[in-house]
Order: C-alpha cells, then structure tokens, then sequence
C-alpha cells in the first residue's frame, strides 16, 4: 500500500518558506551594511549608504519577528505530521528538539536586534512608521545587545547549515521527495 505523505498545513508552509526567505535575506543585508563606509570615513559632502540599509534591515527584521510570533502560535496549536517511518526513533528524538532550539534561536535574533537598536540612538521605524523604543539610549547596554546580535547570528547560521544538511542527507539516500513534499504546498 503506497503511503501518503503527510504534509504541514498550508499556514505553516507559507509563514517556513516566507521566515527563511527574508532571515537568508537579512543575513547579506546585515553583512553588506555592516561593511559599508560612515558619513565620517567618506570624502566631505558625499553620503553614507548606511542609513538606508540599516532602515531596510530593521524593518525586515521587525518583520520576522512579527511572522515568527504568527510562526509560534500556530505550531503550538497544530501538532505538525508525523515523521516518516524510515526515520529512526532516535532520530525523530533528535529531529524534535533541533527544530525546538531552531525557534528559539531564529527568536533570538530580531529580538536582539530590536533591544540592540532599543538602546541606541537612532529611532527605530518599520517601513517609515516610527516605533516606541524599549529602551533608553545607553552605549554599554547597546554593545551588549549588538554582541548577542553577533553570536545569535552565528547560533542561526549554524541551525540553518545542520538544517540543509539535514535535508541533503535525505536526498542524497533517495529519501529527499519524501521530506522536501511535506515542506510544499
Ligand atoms: C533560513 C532558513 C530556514 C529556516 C530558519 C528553517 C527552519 C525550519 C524549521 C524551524 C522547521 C521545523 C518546522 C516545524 O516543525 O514547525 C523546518 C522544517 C523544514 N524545512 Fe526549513 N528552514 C529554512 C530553510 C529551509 C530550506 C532552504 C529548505 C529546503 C532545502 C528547508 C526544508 C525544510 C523541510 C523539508 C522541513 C520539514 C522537515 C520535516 O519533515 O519535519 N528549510 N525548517
Ligand atoms: C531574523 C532577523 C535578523 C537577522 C537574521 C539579522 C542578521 C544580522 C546580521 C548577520 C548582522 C551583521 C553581523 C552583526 O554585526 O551582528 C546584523 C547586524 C545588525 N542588525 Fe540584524 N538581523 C535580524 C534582525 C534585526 C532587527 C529586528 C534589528 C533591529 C530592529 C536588527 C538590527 C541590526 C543592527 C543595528 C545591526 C548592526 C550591528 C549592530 O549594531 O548590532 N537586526 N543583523
């Protein structure tokens, strides 16, 4: 008997594959920014590209963050498919708690960014809209958050790469349809 393969909910797939598309986004964003020139280090008269792409990075990551709430809702009050059966039980144990500390370290991220920016003296907007800060301006608490922004960004990094060769080691074993069709709508 051909076994059907059981599938995320459709809520789930768009909020996956709109979170991974916009944090690989933020990820060359946040490195590209970061490395641009300050009004300071260029000639007298020209303009930093900084501020704008800054703007972009935060309201992208304010962004995730709002999707990710959506994100964590919905996974707790639908219990996602089954694993398939050609996953060992140890594996499955695996599995579960790594996508667990996946949450909680894609969670991490905008969240230290936004407390980073908090405690900065830049305002903060989405897309234009100014938002009210949690913070006040204090450079130490700034550095402390933008650290955390740093080493969460490599925590992420590191979950993504296991995740893709999580997926790799399926298709290469043949298995890969299998788990990429529950991922697709
Ligand atoms: C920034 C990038 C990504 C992040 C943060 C991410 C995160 C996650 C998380 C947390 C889950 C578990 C979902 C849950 O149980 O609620 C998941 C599942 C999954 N992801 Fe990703 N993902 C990313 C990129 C990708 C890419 C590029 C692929 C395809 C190559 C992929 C394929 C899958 C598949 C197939 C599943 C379902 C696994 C299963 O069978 O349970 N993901 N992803
Ligand atoms: C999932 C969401 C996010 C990802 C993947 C991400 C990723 C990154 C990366 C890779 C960098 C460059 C490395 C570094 O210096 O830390 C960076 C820098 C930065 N990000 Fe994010 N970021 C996210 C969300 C946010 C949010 C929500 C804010 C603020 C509202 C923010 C504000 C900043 C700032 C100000 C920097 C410059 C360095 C600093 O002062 O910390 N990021 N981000």
């Amino acid at each position: 008997m051909e076994n059907k393969i059981q599938k995320y909910t459709l809520t789930a797939i768009t909020l996956h594959w709109l979170v991974a598309i916009l944090i690989f986004a933020l990820f060359a964003i946040g490195l590209y920014m970061t490395g641009l020139p300050t009004k300071a280090e260029l000639p007298p008269g020209a303009e930093s590209l900084r501020k704008p792409w800054f703007e972009l990075h935060k309201s992208l990551g304010i962004t995730v963050f709002l999707l990710l709430m959506i994100r964590v809702y919905w996974r707790v009050t639908h219990e996602p498919p089954p694993l398939p059966d050609f996953i060992s039980h140890a594996q499955q144990t695996f599995i579960n708690i790594a996508h667990k500390l996946f949450y909680v370290s894609m969670i991490l991220q905008p969240t230290s960014g936004l407390l980073s920016s908090s405690f900065g003296k830049y305002p903060i907007k989405w897309f234009g809209m100014p938002l009210p800060k949690l913070g006040w301006e204090d450079q130490s608490l700034k550095e402390l958050f933008s650290d955390v922004h740093e080493i969460s960004a490599v925590i992420l990094a590191t979950f993504i790469i296991i995740h893709l060769a999580g997926v790799a080691v399926h298709v290469l074993k043949g298995n890969g349809k299998t788990i990429l069709q529950r991922m697709l709508p």
